[in-house]
């Protein structure tokens, strides 16, 4: 796990912008993971910015982590809704090339297998994740199976809280959710985690330095051969060994790339 700590979230976004980029202009069928929320906003405005630039993303497929269970087809926060809106329909990626869970399926069991198929099948290069304050990656929360597959899981009341902010009520918030479990999650070839602010402190330090616990579930990651953690001070504020960090990151050798 390579944990870098940018002086700020701006640092933050362009390294990450820039970890997708090289992807997206050096192999030939790239396949992108997309997360929702807060965190990954300020890395889509860059990729947005470096397509009006002539970065194309037409040779590109993208994937979503979750959607919620419940919202209405084309809801302006349902997942699909959301990540067409902020990301992708702003560069030049098809949108048919854009796979997110089927929640609207009368087997909803059997749409999350044919979901962690298609992940699975496509192969997705860099996966990008945010954290949250319970230590969920994608929807899966504490007490998710460390090996877990795409299913349906049940939110708990600090992340419906957490997600209130983009709905008119907390009763808004749906309760239910498909997610790519863990194990999914892990199949990708390189995680990339962007957390910044104070909220994301606690979980970070339990993920990076924590015991490898379904409690945690993020911290999955410690067994996942290429993660790149980004984050900014304000985050890094619970890690014991931040001076480490740093150290390596500073005397990172130059032909290796993050
Ligand atoms: C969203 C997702 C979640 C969020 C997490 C952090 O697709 O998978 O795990 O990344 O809830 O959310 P923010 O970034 O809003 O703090």
């Amino acid at each position: 796990m390579e944990v870098v700590i940018a002086p700020s979230p701006d640092d933050v976004a362009d390294l990450a912008a820039g970890i997708v980029a090289r992807a997206v202009s050096t192999l030939d069928t790239p396949v992108i993971g997309l997360a929702t929320g807060s965190s990954p906003l300020p890395t889509y405005a860059r990729l947005i910015a470096q397509h009006r630039a002539g970065l194309s993303f037409a040779h590109a497929s993208a994937v979503t982590l979750d959607e919620y269970v419940g919202l209405a087809d084309g809801h302006p926060e349902s997942y699909r809704t959301v990540i067409r809106r902020e990301f992708v329909d702003q560069i030049d990626l098809p949108v048919e090339r854009l796979h997110s869970p089927d929640v609207h399926a009368a087997d909803l069991a059997a749409s999350c297998s044919d979901y962690d198929r298609t992940v699975v099948d496509l192969g997705v290069d860099v996966q990008l994740l945010g954290i949250g304050g319970d230590g969920h990656i994608g929807f899966n929360e504490p007490g998710s199976s460390l090996s877990s597959r795409t299913r349906i899981k049940t939110l708990t009341d600090q992340t419906r809280t957490d997600n209130a902010r983009f709905f008119d009520t907390l009763d808004a918030v749906p309760r239910h959710v498909v997610t790519q479990g863990l194990g999914t999650i892990s199949d990708a070839r390189h995680l990339v985690m962007l957390a910044t602010g104070g909220s994301k402190a606690l979980p970070i330090a339990e993920m990076v330095e924590g015991p490898v616990s379904a409690s945690c579930p993020a911290s999955v990651l410690q067994f996942h051969p290429h993660v790149t953690v980004l984050i900014d001070e304000v985050a890094a504020h619970e890690l014991v060994h931040a001076g480490h960090y740093r150290e390596t990151y500073r005397n990172k050798p130059s032909w290796q790339q993050l």
